[in-house]
């Protein structure tokens, strides 16, 4: 169903200093036409403060890149709910298949983490997706069901929860999922989800993510079941980001 308006989330990763955010954001911001489509901004944590400011001036949302499960205490390298709260965060992605990778724990610290955002009223990017293997091998919807079902499955609403499907192969590969592909995956996802959350999964966004950039962006968001898109690599250089953004305002 959803659709209504689009969410653009860009993940910068581990690029760009804190110093770069600002003048990199308001130049985005002046070509923005906000009419069609949410911005949120995903950026390194040092960089989040520098943005904070300018987000309240500017309307944008205001993401991190992942959190962890516990309120404080001795978690050395980790950041809290309440710090990103403290810095103007309204977003944070969890499950991205980069950290998901990096951490052998990471996935099974992913329903306590969205638990613990959620219950911090910060809206969750929730990030699924298949490797490559899984996709040769036609098995991708199991795989991806069976992410859901771990990940999700004790959850009592997905009212604050944003999914991003993410292929794995597509992920700064170069190659995107085509647009058939995504629309199959995004529809198998609500209807998974609508299975098990009934009306409380009514307005649950879908984003494509995986190479997205300005010449695909306009196909995939003409898709029913793609509710916008999660973007890397595009999202670090100016007038290709401007041409994601204001390809959902045609
Ligand atoms: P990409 O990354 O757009 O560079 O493929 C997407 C993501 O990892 O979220």
């Amino acid at each position: 169903m959803p659709h209504s308006k689009y969410i653009v989330a860009a993940n910068w990763k581990m690029n760009k200093l804190a110093s770069q955010a600002k003048p990199f954001v308001s130049e985005i911001l002046m070509s923005y036409i906000r009419k069609n489509a949410d911005l949120v901004i995903c950026p390194p944590y040092t960089h989040l403060p520098h943005l904070s400011a300018n987000k309240i001036i500017s309307g944008f949302y205001l993401g991190a890149q992942n959190i962890s499960e516990f309120e404080s205490g001795a978690y050395t390298g980790e950041i809290s709910a309440d710090m990103l709260l403290d810095v103007g965060c309204t977003h944070v992605i969890i499950g991205h298949s980069e950290r998901r990778a990096m951490n052998p724990f990471e996935n099974s610290m992913i329903p306590n983490k969205i638990s613990f955002a959620l219950s911090k009223g910060l809206k969750v990017i929730y990030c699924c997706g298949e490797p490559l293997e899984n996709r040769i091998n036609g098995n991708e919807k199991s795989y991806v069901h069976d992410q859901l079902t771990h990940d999700l499955y004790h959850l009592s609403d997905l009212s604050q929860l944003i999914v991003a499907y993410e292929p794995i192969w597509a992920i700064g590969t170069g190659k995107t999922a085509t647009s058939d592909q995504a629309e199959e995956m995004h529809l198998f996802i609500r209807k998974t989800l609508q299975s098990k959350f009934d009306k409380r999964s009514e307005n649950l966004k879908i984003l494509y993510g995986g190479s997205v950039k300005a010449n695909n962006s306009i196909e995939l968001c003409s898709k029913e079941n793609i509710d916008g898109v999660l973007v890397g690599g595009a999202s670090l250089i100016v007038d290709e980001f401007i041409g994601i953004v204001n390809s959902f305002n045609q």
